[in-house]
């Protein structure tokens, strides 16, 4: 059977008919502000996309700050990135079962250590991704917020990028610098813009029109196109307070429908390939993008 079809028969849509669909995409979702957003954003797009649309999505969970993720999901995982790094154990064992059957790589400890590998870690890491990567349709990767080497590799090795913003306007700000260092580095980029907390449409509109037009001045050929946008939904609190997705626990709640929308237009976009992409490429990326880190 191919994916499209078994896509198809476990009820979902399939994300394109492309040849190379089997290929993950990997989606890094991540901000120059911290608190706008991006664990909620990913947990509940991950929850949305293995749902609703049938794919089969792992999150890592690449924040070296507090591990957010199991916090909101309410799961205590065993292991780490670290005891794969170690070889103590094997990534499939590490990995932890989350909601509506999506996969949690918990990494806040070892996440570090992933962008500075000794060879023989590196190709022991990059055998692990590919094996695994036959049974996944998206790698969602929750970065920290801000410009810190760790949070510009995760970005730099991702071929798809969604910046987080919302109305404050030191979001709006620091998510331009975030996007200028990358750009820099990384100039044929393109970023996804998700406006979150806003009242409306129009807001999130608005607010990409005027990162648009600050890029369009000071940073002419970066590639920055709206993803959508999210509502200020105070029942997002109570679903955070009860350690569960608010698509999983309020499907009608302003945000889940919002993240339906925001994934739908995902989804239509054609995945950037660029005639290689997946976990082998990514890890290969973020192996480079550290190393060069240096300089
Ligand atoms: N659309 C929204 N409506 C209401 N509250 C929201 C919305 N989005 C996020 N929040 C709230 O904002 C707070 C921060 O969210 P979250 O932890 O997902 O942000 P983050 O960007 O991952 O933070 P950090 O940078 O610390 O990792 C949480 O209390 C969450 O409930
Ligand atoms: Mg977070």
């Amino acid at each position: 059977m191919d994916q499209a079809s078994g896509l198809r028969s476990r009820g979902g849509t399939p994300p394109e008919e492309n040849p190379r669909a089997h290929l993950p995409r990997v989606i890094s979702i991540t901000s120059g502000k911290g608190g706008v957003g991006k664990t909620n954003v990913s947990a509940n797009m991950a929850y949305v996309m293995a749902t609703r649309f049938g794919l089969r999505v792992l999150v890592l969970d690449a924040d070296l700050g507090l591990g957010n993720m199991d916090v909101l999901f309410n799961i205590r995982p065993k292991h780490t990135l670290q005891d794969v790094l170690m070889g103590n154990r094997s990534l499939p064992e590490i990995l932890v079962q989350g909601p509506g059957g999506i996969q949690i790589l918990p990494a806040a400890s070892g996440v570090e250590e992933m962008t500075s590998l000794t060879p023989e870690q590196n190709l022991h890491l990059l055998e692990e991704f590919e094996n695994l990567s036959t049974d996944l349709d998206v790698l969602l990767i929750d970065t920290g917020a801000g410009i810190s080497e760790n949070v510009l590799t995760f970005n730099l090795a991702s071929r798809e990028t969604i910046v987080v913003v919302t109305p404050e306007p030191t979001s709006r700000t620091d998510a331009f610098a975030l996007m200028k260092v990358l750009f820099r580095r990384q100039p044929d980029k393109p970023f996804l813009f998700l406006a979150n907390m806003v009242r409306d449409r129009q807001e999130g509109v608005g607010l990409f029109d005027l990162v648009s037009r600050v890029a369009d001045s000071f940073l002419p050929g970066l590639s920055l196109s709206f993803a959508g946008h999210l509502p200020a939904d105070p029942s997002l609190t109570q679903a955070v307070r009860s350690q569960r997705a608010i698509a999983e626990i309020l499907p009608g709640a302003p945000f889940s429908k919002g993240m339906e929308q925001v994934v739908r237009t995902l989804l239509s976009r054609p995945p950037r390939m660029g005639g290689e992409g997946g976990i082998g490429l990514w890890m290969k990326r973020l192996t480079a993008a550290g190393a060069g880190s240096g300089e």
